[in-house]
């Protein structure tokens, strides 16, 4: 198991403020990372810091390239190193047909899934080149794998796909210099994003006619893939995407 260990390292996991940026966060708190959460809801980010006891909070919008700056800049500063960083925020919906999507939708979608990931990336990415070390894990979806009808958000798909696409060339880019870069492409988890699912008859049906192994993922279904990529374990695997859906993109 020493492979899986990623005690004294640093991550910073964005999006920690709720559902599986949160959990996240305590699951390389507790495999003994110190971690930094981001998020833009700040009262949120301290609640959590309160149980980890080697966390620092860091408000940020990761759309803002000051914001990027600095909280990478705090990281560096609490704990000395990155080691890890997990891209999980994001944002859908609404969903709509793709002819009547409003264009600011489109924007922000863009904005935040896929160009503030890569703004946070760069930065980080300049640190870890200089360390030789590093593992960037990007938060996808099988909506990055597979189009989304009936689940219209054209935004989401298009950013979800390059995102796969970027953890490729990024993989491949940085790979003879230590750092790695993957991504995990979840099904449908139980989050703030996907609240309004959980007790809606029509979106469990759907969700139990497409998943073959019939149901959302629970809570703990992707610490494994987290902890994975993070660690050593994956030490010879860079540029992949893991699906943890349940056999969703597997029909
Ligand atoms: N749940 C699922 O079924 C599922 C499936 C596939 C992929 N995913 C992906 O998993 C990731 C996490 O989503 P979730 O399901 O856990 O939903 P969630 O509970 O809504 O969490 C989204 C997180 O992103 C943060 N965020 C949104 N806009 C941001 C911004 N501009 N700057 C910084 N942080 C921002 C939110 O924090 P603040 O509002 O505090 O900023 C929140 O912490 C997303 O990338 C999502 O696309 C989720």
């Amino acid at each position: 198991m020493d492979r899986f260990d990623v005690s004294g390292r640093t991550a910073i996991i964005t999006g920690a403020s709720s559902g599986l940026g949160r959990r996240f966060a305590e699951v390389l708190h507790d495999a003994g990372a110190n971690v930094v959460i981001a998020a833009r809801r700040i009262e949120k980010l301290h609640e959590l810091a309160s149980h980890l006891p080697r966390s620092r909070a860091v408000g940020c919008d990761v759309t803002r390239h000051d914001d990027r700056v600095a909280l990478v800049a705090e990281a560096r500063e609490a704990f000395g190193s990155i080691d890890i960083l997990v891209n999980n925020a994001g944002v859908s919906g609404p969903v709509v047909p793709s002819e009547v999507q409003a264009w600011e939708q489109w924007e922000n979608t863009l904005a935040v899934n896929l160009s503030g990931l890569f703004g946070i990336t760069q930065l980080v990415a300049r640190h870890m080149l200089d360390q030789g070390k590093g593992s960037i894990i990007n938060v996808a979806s099988i909506f990055g794998l597979v189009g989304s009808a009936p689940v219209l958000d054209s935004a989401y798909v298009a950013a979800k796909g390059a995102v796969v696409n970027l953890t490729r060339g990024l993989g491949a880019e940085w790979a003879d210099r230590g750092v790695r870069v993957n991504a995990i492409a979840p099904g449908w988890f139980p989050s703030e994003m996907t609240d309004h699912m959980v007790d809606n008859e029509r979106s469990q049906r759907y969700i139990a006619r497409s998943c073959p192994m019939g149901r959302m993922g629970h809570e703990d279904e992707l610490d494994g893939a987290l902890l994975f990529f993070a660690s050593d374990a994956s030490s010879f695997c860079t540029g992949q995407t893991l699906a943890i859906d349940g056999g969703w993109t597997a029909i």
